[in-house]
């Protein structure tokens, strides 16, 4: 079984939908809401699809999204045991005009949204590594399940996440010609920290860089790394499916 743990399956990306997730039949996707939008279709999926699971969350390019009527309505939502986690939710310093305060207190409100439910949470980090690192370390994430999604900083800061209990979210990124910092984490750090992702429909990895990505293509992922361990393509999906099911309590019995 694989379990791909961070995607996007919004409907807008996938006309053909039905058969993305049939690709997916025997195996688990866990579906990120980013914004209001997403987190209703999030919804609606885990509705559907035994193997769909969902986080909900207000994404720090979506703040202005971040309203008292929208997070009591995910609040509410939290109760949903096929709500697995807070996400994708953090800090986000790429592009012009962006507010670092309120990102950080939307950020941080949620994490307390979180530890009041016990849920965990889905982290993106974009040019903001060292404050979303002081930030959890600052509110204890020791003590809660998170995962840095997509993760592509340093060896260094790996560890420093790893050291919290933090899960590494590795995707298509690692399967890139220029990928040497990550392989490097992937080379390094334990595979019991890491997980598998496809940020799909984003992120495509090798051979199939430049089209849409989707699920499915996770086992593309779980080759690359079991070449860059040295172990079998089974170890790695034996390995990461065990530590997500375990991150999200996932109902492994499908
Ligand atoms: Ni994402």
């Amino acid at each position: 079984m694989m379990i791909d743990t961070h995607c996007h399956l919004s409907k807008k990306d996938y006309p053909d939908l039905e058969n993305v997730i049939k690709r997916m039949d025997k195996n688990i996707m866990i579906v990120s809401g980013a914004d209001m939008q997403s987190n209703y279709e999030v919804i609606e999926l885990c509705k559907k699809y035994p193997n769909i699971y969902g986080t909900i969350g207000i994404h720090p390019s979506e703040v202005d999204e971040y309203n008292k009527e929208n997070i009591e309505w995910i609040e509410k939502q939290l109760e949903n045991p096929k709500i697995v986690g807070i996400g994708e939710i953090g800090l986000d310093y790429h592009y012009e005009g962006f507010d670092k305060e309120l990102q950080k207190n939307i950020f941080i409100e949620q994490i307390t949204l979180a530890q009041k439910y016990h849920k965990p949470i889905v982290i993106h980090s974009r040019d903001a590594i060292q404050d979303t690192y002081d930030i959890l370390k600052e509110h204890h994430v020791e003590e809660m399940k998170c995962v840095m999604h997509c993760y592509s900083s340093s060896l260094e800061m790996a560890w420093n996440f790893v050291k919290l209990g933090v899960k590494l979210g590795i995707g298509g990124v690692v399967t890139f010609k220029n990928a040497h910092r990550l392989v490097e984490v992937v080379r390094e750090i334990p595979i019991s920290s890491l997980l598998l992702e496809t940020d799909s429909p984003y992120l495509t990895p090798e051979p199939y860089r430049g089209t849409r990505n989707e699920p499915y293509n996770i086992y593309y992922v779980a080759q690359k790394i079991a070449e860059i361990k040295n172990i079998s393509q089974e170890k790695v999906l034996e390995e990461t499916t065990k530590n997500a099911i375990s991150q999200f309590d996932l109902d492994s019995e499908l």
